[in-house]
C-alpha cells in the first residue's frame, strides 16, 4: 500500500505540473483529493488492514495528502501569478504618444524674411515704424503728393473701404504713408522702416497677389544727399544678400520723391533684380509732415518683401506662401 501510495504521490506531481490554468488545475484537485479520489478511498481502506499496520499507512496516506494539497497550492501561485502578469500586460495603455514630444512649428518664410530685414535695418541704426493698413486717402495718396484724379494712382488698384465719404478710405496700397505718420509724430533725425502687410485689386498670379508686403524706408536729418541713399541702398544689399552683391539705381518717377529712382540688385549670376523705388522725399511732402525743407532733406525707399522671401527659400509662386499647406511650410 505503501508503494501504491508513493507511485499515486508521483503521478499526481506530474498531473499538477501539468496544469497549464487555474481551470484545469480544480479538475486536478478534485481528481486527487476528491470524494471519489484513490487517496480518498485509501481512508476506508486502513480500516481493513491489520492493526499494527494501519499506523504506518494512516501516516504514509497523511504525509501524501498533504504533500499532494501542498503542491497543488504551489502550482496555484504560480498560475495565478502567471494570469495577473497576463492581465496587466493585456491591460497595460500605450501612453508614449504623451511622452513624445508635439511637433514644433516654426516661423512662416515671410515672416522669417521680415525678421531678417528688421535685423539688417536695426543693424544698422534704424528704428522700426508701424502705420495702419486701413487709410484715409490722405495719407496713402494726397499727403504723398498725388493730386486727386493724377494719373499717378492708376499704378495702384486701389480697395475702398466703405466708410465715411465714398473714395475716402482705403486698405493701404503701399507702406509710404507711413512715412507721413512718423513726420508727423517724430522730431528729426529720422532713421526708420516700416515694414508691414499692403493691397492691391490684382488677380493672383506666381508674381501676384491681392495681399502682399513691402518694407519702407525713411531719413529725415540735415544735409542728407542722393549719395547717402545710394551708399544706404548699397550697405543694405551687401548686408543682406551678400558682399557679392551690388546695386544700382535708375531715374523714375513718384510724386512723393524729387528725384525718383528705381533700384535694382546685381546678383553673382549677373542678372538685375528690380527691387523697388527710392528717392529725395519731396519738399512738399516733408511740409505736409510738419517738417521745414529749408531746414530738412530726406531720402526714402519702399520694396516688396515676398519676392526677397521666393529668392530667398528657391520658391518660383507668389501663391505657394498663401496655400497653408504644412507639407509645403515644413520645408523651410
Ligand atoms: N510706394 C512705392 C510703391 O509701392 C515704392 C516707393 C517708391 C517707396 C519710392 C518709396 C519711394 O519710399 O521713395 O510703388
Amino acid at each position: 500500500m505503501i508503494e501504491e501510495l508513493t507511485h499515486i504521490e508521483v503521478e499526481a506531481r506530474d498531473l499538477i505540473n501539468g496544469a497549464t490554468d487555474l481551470d484545469t488545475l480544480k479538475a486536478v484537485d478534485a481528481d486527487l483529493l476528491g470524494r471519489s479520489a484513490p487517496l480518498t478511498a485509501f481512508k476506508k481502506d486502513i480500516g481493513k488492514l491489520a492493526p499494527e499496520d494501519r499506523k504506518d499507512a494512516g501516516q504514509a496516506l497523511n504525509r501524501v495528502r498533504t504533500a499532494v494539497q501542498e503542491a497543488i497550492e504551489v502550482r496555484r501561485n504560480e498560475l495565478e501569478a502567471a494570469q495577473r502578469a497576463h492581465q496587466l500586460e493585456d491591460e497595460r495603455l500605450d501612453l508614449s504618444e504623451v511622452l513624445t514630444r508635439p511637433q514644433l512649428g516654426h516661423l512662416h518664410i515671410t515672416t522669417q524674411t521680415w525678421q531678417l530685414l528688421e535685423d539688417v535695418f536695426v543693424g544698422m541704426g534704424f528704428t522700426v515704424s508701424e502705420g495702419p493698413e486701413i487709410e484715409s486717402e490722405w495719407y496713402n495718396f494726397g499727403s504723398l503728393n498725388f493730386p486727386p484724379d493724377h494719373p499717378a494712382r492708376d499704378m495702384y488698384d486701389t480697395l475702398y473701404v466703405e466708410y465715411g465719404e465714398p473714395g475716402s478710405t482705403l486698405l493701404r496700397t503701399h507702406t509710404s504713408p507711413v512715412q507721413m505718420r512718423v513726420m508727423e509724430n517724430e522730431e528729426p533725425p529720422i532713421y526708420t522702416i516700416a515694414p508691414g502687410r499692403v493691397f492691391r485689386q490684382d488677380t493672383a498670379d506666381a508674381t501676384h497677389m491681392p495681399v502682399f508686403h513691402q518694407i519702407e524706408g525713411l531719413v529725415v536729418d540735415r544735409g542728407i544727399t542722393l549719395g547717402d541713399l545710394a551708399g544706404t541702398i548699397e550697405a543694405f544689399t551687401t548686408a543682406y544678400f551678400g558682399g557679392s552683391f551690388t546695386s544700382r539705381l535708375r531715374p523714375s518717377y513718384f510724386p512723393f520723391t524729387e528725384p525718383s529712382a528705381e533700384f535694382d540688385i546685381l546678383m553673382p549670376n549677373g542678372e538685375w533684380l528690380e527691387l523697388g523705388g527710392c528717392g529725395m522725399v519731396h519738399p512738399s511732402v516733408l511740409g505736409h509732415g510738419g517738417l521745414d525743407p529749408e531746414e530738412w532733406s530726406g531720402f526714402a525707399f519702399g520694396f516688396g518683401l515676398d519676392r526677397l522671401a521666393l529668392m530667398k527659400f528657391g520658391v518660383d509662386d507668389l501663391r505657394e506662401l498663401w496655400s497653408n499647406d504644412v507639407r509645403f511650410l515644413r520645408q523651410f
